[in-house]
């Protein structure tokens, strides 16, 4: 593989990924985005002007765009899609848009080209809620949210273009990751935010539902060892095996913030919410690959990140965040 076309790069977990691609391996890296609420080319800064990586501001469910990105790579890794669950309960569209009629499109494009190796960046939330045990891969998908109805549609999807077209592909699952750069919305980067600026910490029903957290760069590294050792057509669950309900979460911040937990909140539950994950990662861990941060030490350096680049975050926060959180939210002690 020579060059690699990444969707989604200009979001959290591809922009990363990108970060990795271009420091620890030689491949030319183009980066398919269309810049949607969470795409940031802020993000991808540091190597901007890189001499093997190429952005296209482009629609991965449009097919110019597709053909002209995917236009002489070897592989295709695919970040881009609609990724918040609270989102897709209000306004499902986009998310059956970009995450089931752009994989398709991305597909298609494939499976003309000379393609071998895609990577779908699938998700835990596919398996639906487990209440007890762990996950793996064999098991049933069982998505009860929108979002998670639509990853499992593009995780259905990919399988069957190895199936039925030998399209060389491989999935990853991975679980709920965090680090530096992601969108002020998912609990974490929310929950630090707020906690700076001493707003609430608005955690859902009893704060009891239980996620396993991955760091950021973790999960970018388990993507890399799937996508060079990985088995066409197997997938590969990537977790962080860190399992922390809401309010251990909510706590942690706070300690490493030094604010008071009278800060935390409890409002009305997510509709439908999920009560549990966690994922039996051994597969992906049988490639060589394990986990290498402890959860503590990343939420250090995280809530870290977030101090010190209060930039990158406020102007998110006063955009059309503002607008899209009230609705949604009213004034539950948010911007
Ligand atoms: P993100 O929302 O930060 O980034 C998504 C990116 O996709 C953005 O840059 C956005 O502009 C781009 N995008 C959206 N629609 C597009 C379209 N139609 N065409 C081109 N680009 C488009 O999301 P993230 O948290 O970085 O997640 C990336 C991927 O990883 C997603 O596929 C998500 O389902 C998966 N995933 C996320 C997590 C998590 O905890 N965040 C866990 C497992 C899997
Ligand atoms: P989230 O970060 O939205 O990820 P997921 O896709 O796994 O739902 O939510 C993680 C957990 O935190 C989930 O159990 C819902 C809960 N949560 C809150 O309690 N309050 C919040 O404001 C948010 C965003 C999430």
């Amino acid at each position: 593989m020579r060059k690699i076309l990444v969707t989604g790069g200009a979001g959290f977990i591809g922009s990363h990924f990108i970060r990795l691609l271009l420091t620890r391996y030689d491949y030319e890296v183009v980066n398919l985005d269309a810049l949607m609420y969470s795409g940031n080319l802020k993000n991808l800064s540091d190597v901007e002007g890189h001499g093997r990586y190429r952005f296209i501001h482009g629609d991965i469910r449009d097919e110019a765009a597709v053909g002209e990105a995917m236009a002489g790579a070897d592989a295709v890794v695919h970040f881009a899609a609609e990724s918040h669950v609270d989102r897709s309960i209000r306004e499902p569209d986009a998310f059956l848009q970009t995450n089931i009629i752009g994989t398709y499109r991305l597909l298609e494009a494939a499976r003309r080209g000379d393609i071998e190796r895609f990577l779908l960046v699938s998700t835990d939330e596919v398996y639906g809620q487990v209440l007890t045990g762990t996950s793996r891969e064999g098991d049933p998908l069982d998505p009860r949210s929108p979002y998670s109805a639509t990853k499992a549609s593009a995780d259905l999807l990919v399988r069957a273009y190895w199936t039925t077209y030998g399209l060389p592909v491989v999935t990853t699952r991975g679980s709920n990751n965090f680090g530096p750069n992601q969108y002020p919305e998912k609990i974490i980067p929310l929950f630090i935010t707020n906690a700076i600026d001493s707003l609430a910490l608005p955690l859902y029903n009893d704060g009891k539902a239980v996620r396993d957290y991955i760091y950021v760069t973790d999960h970018c590294e388990g993507i890399a060892a799937v996508l060079h050792r990985g088995q066409p057509g197997e997938v590969y669950n990537v977790g962080g095996g860190n399992l922390k309900n809401g309010i251990e979460i909510a706590t942690a911040i706070l300690r490493v913030l030094g604010k008071p937990e009278g800060l935390i909140t409890f409002v009305t539950d997510r509709p439908g919410h999920d009560l549990r994950y966690s994922l039996d990662s051994s597969k992906a861990q049988a490639l060589g690959w394990k986990p290498g941060h402890s959860f503590e030490t990343a939420l250090e350096s995280t809530v870290a990140w977030y101090r010190e680049n209060e930039g990158w975050w406020r102007e998110i926060k006063s955009g059309a965040y503002r607008d899209y959180y009230r609705k949604m939210y009213g004034e539950r002690g948010n911007p």
